[in-house]
């Protein structure tokens, strides 16, 4: 095992630096609150001149054309993929994991640049399908969870339900910090479990005051509370439900529930002192020879997401890179670890909630715009010269397969270079079927297709349509026999393709086709996610 590196102690001003950093994302389904509540973390963290730019990409979910060209728009939709603010002595880091349309890969990879996750949950509909998704990747690292019920100032689902809802279908226990008063109509604000007070909703605070519990005085305000079944209800709470377990919750086995409406603004603090308080600092990353630690003086980072065309006439390129360990300056030069090729980071990009600008220093946790002309891929490792691949930036099984249909025949080679590089910067994925028929594009949301095609177009002036393939699914093949595994390829070898790393990919029509051939294959492995290589 290679050394770890010199290491400063905790107390030195890099270490307090990463130790303040607290690096999350939101997960729910489209409609649940998300862009509300987002707008609403950020106004309370002080990043007040955010609202706007929420409200921007609230509106950008009309149209997918609306989405293109707002995204060519330079600035936009980097300002809100990472949101910065400070609140209570930490610096928080808000990654966007787009929802609606413009969902696709990069939601699910932007999941593993976080070290926690907010999910939110619509009071009325409890989990929903996209929540369920995106839990499931949270889960493959075990990040922890904060879970907020949102809409209580509509009819909703009963509190004790959506727990168990939770419990049963996420595998994840749950701590309700918080119990709403009443609901819908009738919600009068949250009663706190462990302080054992309650604070009510006013229309419009930024910060309802806690104060002591006074079902009586609620009742007489508004008949149509019953104080005695609240009481009973109360009660109830602190015999049926487990204790915050802070290891639990770190480890990801259990999430402290707060309910709220981020309409109304309530609920919000509670959930920005529970980020403050329980969420945790940066990790530490496995990498192919070492674990690295956040606190470490080298500089290191992997890149999670590309982001093209801020400028059409420039072609540039935006990497994202989550800095796992160290400090990153401006000017330093780093070591591409894919190539062995330096770089020097000239102009890394900052954000902050209102505006992206230049950053002169960022600190683990953090994530970084690295503008590029096409040299950083996804999955690519940068470190102060040694070498190391960080492990667990995820590929996943398309959802959807298409078969590229290429307007002028002669312009093949072409196409084929345009989908590599497409298919490093994660626009797509590509898989080439051993039989020699044309490429296939997987993704998992249907934006990501509009966007292949308008680039294709822009960039390489390749007009390009899509047909449907025989195919519906993909998995990749794997066994610790090669000679099995070749066996397998050659009986399957018109089903068999290859993504852009070599890996066998082996296409089913259907489900059931995928499990007979599954049942058939003793030994090889098919799974629907990978590492990127
Ligand atoms: P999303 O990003 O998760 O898709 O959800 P978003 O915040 O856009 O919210 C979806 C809809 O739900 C919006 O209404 C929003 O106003 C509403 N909403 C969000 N939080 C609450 C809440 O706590 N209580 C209530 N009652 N409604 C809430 P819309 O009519 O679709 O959009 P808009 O016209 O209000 O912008």
């Amino acid at each position: 095992m290679a050394d770890s590196g010199p290491k400063l102690r905790n107390s030195s001003p890099l270490a307090a630096e990463v130790d303040r950093r607290r690096t999350f994302a939101i997960i729910s389904h489209p409609d649940a609150g998300k862009t509300t509540l987002t707008e609403k973390l950020l106004l309370f963290g002080g990043a007040i001149n955010l609202a706007g730019q929420v409200k921007a990409k609230r509106d950008r979910r009309s149209t997918r054309s609306d989405w293109m060209s707002i995204e060519k728009e330079r600035g936009i939709s980097v300002v809100t993929s990472v949101m910065t603010f400070d609140y209570n002595g930490r610096v928080f880091n808000l990654l966007d994991t787009p929802g609606h349309e413009d969902f696709s890969e990069d939601t699910y990879r932007t999941l593993t640049a976080v070290d926690s996750a907010v999910m939110v949950i619509d009071a009325a509909k409890g989990i929903e399908a996209r929540t369920r998704k995106l839990f499931e990747v949270c889960r493959l690292r075990d990040i922890p969870i904060i879970t907020f019920i949102n809409k209580m100032d509509r009819e909703s689902r009963d509190p004790f339900e959506i727990l168990d809802e939770i419990e049963k279908t996420l595998a994840l226990d749950t701590t309700p910090m918080t119990w709403p008063i009443g609901m819908g109509r009738d919600f009068a604000g949250t009663y706190d479990v462990r302080r054992g007070d309650m604070r009510l909703m006013v229309e419009d605070s930024k910060d309802a005051p806690s104060q002591p519990l006074d079902l009586k005085m609620l009742a007489a305000k508004n008949p149509m509370l019953d104080a005695d079944a609240i009481a009973e209800e109360l009660s109830l709470i602190k015999e049926a439900c487990k204790p915050f377990d802070f290891a639990a919750f770190r480890e990801g086995h259990l999430t402290p529930v707060y309910f709220g409406s981020a309409l109304k603004n309530f609920g919000v603090k509670d959930l920005l002192d529970a980020l403050a308080d329980f969420a945790p600092p940066p990790r530490p990353q496995a990498s192919s020879t070492r674990t690295v630690e956040p606190e470490e003086n080298n500089m290191s980072a992997f890149v999670f997401k590309i982001q093209a065309n801020m400028d059409p006439n420039h072609r540039d390129r935006i990497a994202f890179a989550r800095l796992v360990s160290g400090r990153l300056r401006r000017g330093m030069r780093a070591k591409l670890v894919r190539t062995g090729k330096p770089m020097t980071l000239s102009a890394p990009q900052f954000f902050f909630a209102q505006d992206r600008s230049i950053a002169d220093e960022a600190f683990a946790g953090d994530v970084v715009g690295i503008p590029n002309h096409g040299t950083l891929r996804i999955g690519d490792t940068l470190t102060e010269g040694e070498d190391i691949k960080f492990l667990g930036v995820p590929m996943f099984a398309p959802e959807i397969l298409r078969r590229v249909k290429l307007g002028d025949p002669m312009k093949a080679k072409k196409l084929k270079e345009a989908l590599q590089q497409m298919a490093e910067e994660g626009v797509v994925q590509v898989f080439r079927p051993l039989d020699g028929a044309p490429a296939m594009v997987g993704v998992v949301g249907s934006l990501q297709l509009d966007v292949l095609k308008v680039r294709l177009k822009d960039e390489y002036g390749l007009e390009i349509g899509f047909d449907q393939p025989e195919f519906q699914l993909a998995r990749w093949i794997a066994c610790d026999d090669d000679k099995k595994l070749n066996d397998f390829v050659q009986a399957n070898y018109s089903s068999c393709a290859e993504d852009l790393d070599g890996d066998k990919v082996f296409m089913a029509r259907n489900q059931f086709i995928l499990d007979y051939t599954g049942e058939r294959a003793p030994g090889i492995v098919f799974t629907d996610i990978k590492d990127v290589k």
